[in-house]
Formats: C-alpha cells, sequence, structure tokens
C-alpha cells in the first residue's frame, strides 16, 4: 500500500486518476479528490471525523492542512469540508470543516474555520482568518483577521482565478509525467 495514501477504518481515499498526490503530501480516510486536482508537498488531508470533497481542477498547496469536526455534542452533525474545483489554495492553508466553492483563491497563510462559506469567485488575501459560519460573498476581495469585505474583484483578478487552476493542472502534468 502506498503509505502517503491510507485508510482510516477501512475507508481509502477516492482519488481520480489523473489527479496528483505529491510523495510528500499525506491523504487519509474518507477523502475524494477530482480529475486534475494537484496536491503538493506536506500538506495533510485528514478525512477520519467526518468526510472532505475536493472537485476537479484544484491545487492544494504546500504545507496547507485540511481536516473536519465530528458529530458530538457541540455540533449534531459535526462538520464536512468540501472543496469545489479551479479552487487555489495557497501555500499552508488551514481549511478547517468549512466550504470553499468553485473558482476562489485561498490566500497563502489563511485560516478559514467551522461552517464558514466562501462563496463561488472569492479572493482571500494572504494571511486572513475566516471566523466560524461566516459566509463570504461571492466575487469579492476579502482580507485580515477577521476577513473583511473590501472589494469587487476586477476582471484581472477574475481571469487570474481560472488561470491559476489551468496553471497548475499543467504544472502537475510535468511532475507526472517527468520520469518520462
Ligand atoms: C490582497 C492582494 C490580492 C492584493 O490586493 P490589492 O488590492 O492589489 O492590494 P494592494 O497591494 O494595492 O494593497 C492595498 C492595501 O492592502 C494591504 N494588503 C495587501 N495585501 C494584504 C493582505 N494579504 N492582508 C492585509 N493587508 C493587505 C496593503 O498593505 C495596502 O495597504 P495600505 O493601503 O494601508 O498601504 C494580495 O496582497 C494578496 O494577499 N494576494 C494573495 C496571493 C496568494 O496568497 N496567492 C496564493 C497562491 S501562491
Amino acid at each position: 500500500m502506498n503509505q502517503n495514501i491510507r485508510p482510516y477504518k477501512k475507508q481509502l481515499p477516492k482519488i481520480a486518476d489523473t489527479a496528483y498526490i505529491d510523495p510528500a503530501a499525506v491523504v487519509i480516510g474518507d477523502v475524494v479528490i477530482g480529475a486534475d486536482s494537484s496536491v503538493w508537498p506536506m500538506v495533510a488531508i485528514r478525512g477520519d471525523a467526518n468526510s472532505i470533497r475536493i472537485g476537479e481542477r484544484t491545487n492544494i498547496q504546500d504545507g496547507s492542512v485540511l481536516h473536519v469536526t465530528h458529530a458530538g455534542p457541540l455540533s449534531p452533525d459535526g462538520f464536512a469540508l468540501h472543496i469545489g474545483s479551479d479552487v487555489t489554495v495557497g501555500h499552508k492553508v488551514v481549511l478547517h470543516a468549512c466550504t470553499v466553492e468553485d473558482l476562489c483563491l485561498v490566500g497563502m497563510g489563511s485560516v478559514v474555520l467551522d461552517g464558514a462559506v466562501v462563496s463561488s469567485g472569492c479572493i482571500l488575501g494572504a494571511g486572513s482568518v475566516v471566523s466560524p459560519g461566516k459566509v463570504l460573498e461571492g466575487g469579492y476581495l476579502y482580507l485580515g483577521a477577521p476577513a473583511r469585505k473590501i472589494r469587487e474583484l476586477n476582471q484581472k483578478e477574475i481571469d487570474f482565478l481560472s488561470y491559476s487552476a489551468k496553471h497548475y493542472v499543467s504544472l502537475k502534468n510535468d511532475y507526472i509525467h517527468c520520469d518520462e
């Protein structure tokens, strides 16, 4: 068995054939990762106490930590983690039991807490903290700790969101084929 992709309670991550999981990343348990997504060195994706779903063409950059919340007295259903398609998750991000919808960029070093929703087409500036349960409006730049709405994204930034996702698909293809 590939030790960096391993089961928890007999549940093995389901990873699309075209996804790239770096050998120095760890993916555990109830995790689904879609086509052309990529997971870079030193990322931990731990689907033990709840589930983690990652869409297509999404990149999770180096050192990020993805985890979930179990069902218990403080939250009856717990919280799963959902990340959509074409999402860029920068270096050293913590995504904890939250939702990040399609075509978002989560800036380096950001933290998104339980039950928060980063709606489609958002940029979260580097080093931001999204408070538990907060819903960020799609199409806006948010910054700071706690993250505050700054302004609507301009066209260049909107274009960058899909560019970044495509760039990472191409980069992971280079990594997959680099030994050929
Ligand atoms: C926020 C961001 C998108 C720049 O937006 P911008 O509107 O062009 O911002 P500017 O550079 O013009 O700066 C405007 C103000 O915001 C501040 N600012 C910029 N980025 C900030 C951040 N992440 N957190 C807090 N303040 C920030 C600037 O210092 C400046 O403040 P001032 O007006 O007091 O001087 C960029 O700084 C950022 O954080 N990008 C994320 C990149 C990233 O993590 N990518 C991950 C993939 S590698």
